[in-house]
């Protein structure tokens, strides 16, 4: 069939690359999302690190150990609003860049190979997609030894793209768009080849079962504790000269209260409170004041949390 001249890719970004290692690293609460991803996509770029290991402490060989030649290529990013999980897709290949001393390459998805709706037209887009970035990849496989590059697939919102196909009046050309999907992820894992998938979501709920059982995992994203809210506010009010006591306060008022029972996304915190602070005292001509933070925090509604069916 022909098909539309469709951009399969929004970007196509490539590491290292300072300015994002350094967005990585201001990304907090994520200790241990960023340990397990890094430490995934280690066994992903270099597979003999776990021959390696197998040989040193179990001689005689493991079943798990071979299984893991069959590392499977998709991790999923699912959980709350604002929370760092596309922000954490977009700068990881810098930190892995940095480790494995490799070049990285991310490919951001387009939705646009949902496609104009035409039959056949998503699992060709998506079919395409797939096919460039095993093409990008396949001479970059060194066998079981380090990879010479690594290739990371970022499905943003991927909701829109690996929606349950048991979904209610699921129209036929979706259904065969997640098909797509789960054979563009088996293409990569029975290759081996060095490329790992990652599925964004805030609704990990809502994603096809057969799409989920393909992860290596799903890491759950959450709005930031009282502890996080601090550790951000730090940061983010650092010239303001704010007392450890008057920062408790007005990330205390962040937090879950007045019987809302959700306090600050990260994105709240960064992307709506500081600006407006910054704005309100800009526009008076003043300094920043804490009485005026305080009752910024107080007042500005955090983002209501996605609760969509079956969450
Ligand atoms: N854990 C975090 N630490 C510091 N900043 C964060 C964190 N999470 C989010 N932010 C800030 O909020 C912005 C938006 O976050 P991001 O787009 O990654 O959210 P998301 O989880 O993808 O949300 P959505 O589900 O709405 O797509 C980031 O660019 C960053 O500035
Ligand atoms: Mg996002």
């Amino acid at each position: 069939m022909t098909t539309p001249n469709i951009d399969l890719f929004d970007e196509v970004v490539k590491f290292p690359n300072g300015e994002a290692l350094a967005r990585y690293a201001d990304l907090v609460g994520l200790d241990d999302v960023k340990k397990r991803v890094t430490d995934y996509l280690h066994l992903v770029a270099d597979p003999a690190c776990i021959d390696n290991w197998a040989k040193k402490h179990h001689r005689n060989g493991v079943a798990f150990a071979r299984g893991l030649t069959a590392l499977p290529r998709l991790v999923i990013f699912g959980g709350d609003v604002g929370t760092g999980k596309t922000a954490l897709g977009e700068t990881l290949g810098a930190a892995v860049a940095k480790t494995e001393k490799i070049p990285v390459t991310l490919f951001r998805l387009s939705l646009r190979v949902r496609g104009t709706g035409i039959v056949g037209e998503m699992t060709k887009l998506l079919g395409d997609a797939f096919a460039e970035v095993r093409g990008f990849s396949a001479d970059r496989k060194r066998g079981r030894g380090q990879a010479s590059g690594l290739a990371l697939l970022l499905v943003d919102e991927a909701d829109a793209l690996a929606q349950s196909r048991s979904a209610l009046h699921m129209h036929h050309e979706d259904r065969a768009g997640v098909n797509a999907l789960i054979r563009g992820i088996d293409d990569i894992t029975t290759g081996q080849l060095p490329i790992a998938v990652i599925l964004c979501t805030n609704r990990a709920e809502a994603i096809d079962p057969a799409v989920c059982r393909r992860a290596v995992e799903t890491f759950v994203f959450r709005r930031p504790d009282l502890a996080k809210c601090l550790q951000v506010l730090k940061t983010a009010l650092n010239g303001a000269m704010f007392s450890g006591a008057q920062l408790h306060d007005i990330a205390e008022a962040m937090g879950p209260r007045d019987g809302r029972d959700y306090g600050y996304t990260y994105s709240d915190i960064l992307q709506r409170f500081v600006p407006q602070l910054v704005l309100g005292a800009a526009s008076a001509d003043v300094p920043i004041t804490f009485t005026n933070a305080r009752d910024l925090a107080m007042s500005m509604q955090p983002t209501p949390p996605f609760r969509g069916s079956g969450s």
